[in-house]
């Protein structure tokens, strides 16, 4: 089974949104294998972003994750990267499609509340990044009404 990485981000948190976003992929099907919520330091979120490091939006990018406690999670799923990227919508809120995550709670790309891995290999090393100590090893019941 595919996993991915997701991260609710700190306007996610203080503006109430876990419990509606968690909901979200659990309605879809996909199942939680890790989760905790924490307050990360400006190395580790330059990590995380170290792609993004030569982009203006960077250092604003890096405050702004610093900036108060995130969600951090991995979901499993059958395409649950991709079907992950389309529940959260396009990066920019403004071209997110209604029914989406940031189509509906979001208005700023800079204030995009949700962080989800764009690629089975970026999952992978977002995963090794967030939950060094692994994830839980459990399979939902419910598989044999969600898969064919
Ligand atoms: S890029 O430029 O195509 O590599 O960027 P993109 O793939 O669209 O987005 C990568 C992450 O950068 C965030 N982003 C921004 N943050 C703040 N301000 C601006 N202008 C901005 N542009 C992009 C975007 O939300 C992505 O973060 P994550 O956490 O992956 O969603």
């Amino acid at each position: 089974m595919e996993h991915t990485f997701i991260m609710i981000k700190p306007d996610g948190v203080q503006r109430g949104l876990v419990g509606e976003i968690i909901g979200r992929f659990e309605k879809k099907g996909f199942s939680l294998k890790g989760l905790k919520l924490l307050t990360v330091d400006q190395a580790f979120a330059e990590k995380h972003y170290a792609d993004l490091s030569a982009k203006p939006f960077f250092n604003g990018l890096v405050e702004y994750i610093i900036s108060g406690p995130v969600v951090a999670m991995v979901w499993e799923g059958k395409n649950v990267v991709t079907t992950g990227r389309k529940i959260i919508g396009a990066t920019n809120p403004a071209e997110s499609a209604p029914g989406t995550i940031r189509g509906d709670f979001a208005i700023d790309i800079g204030r995009n509340v949700i962080h989800g891995s764009d690629a089975v290999e970026s999952a992978k090393k977002e995963i090794a990044l967030w939950f060094p100590e692994g994830v839980a090893n459990w399979s939902s019941s419910l598989h044999p009404w969600i898969y064919e």
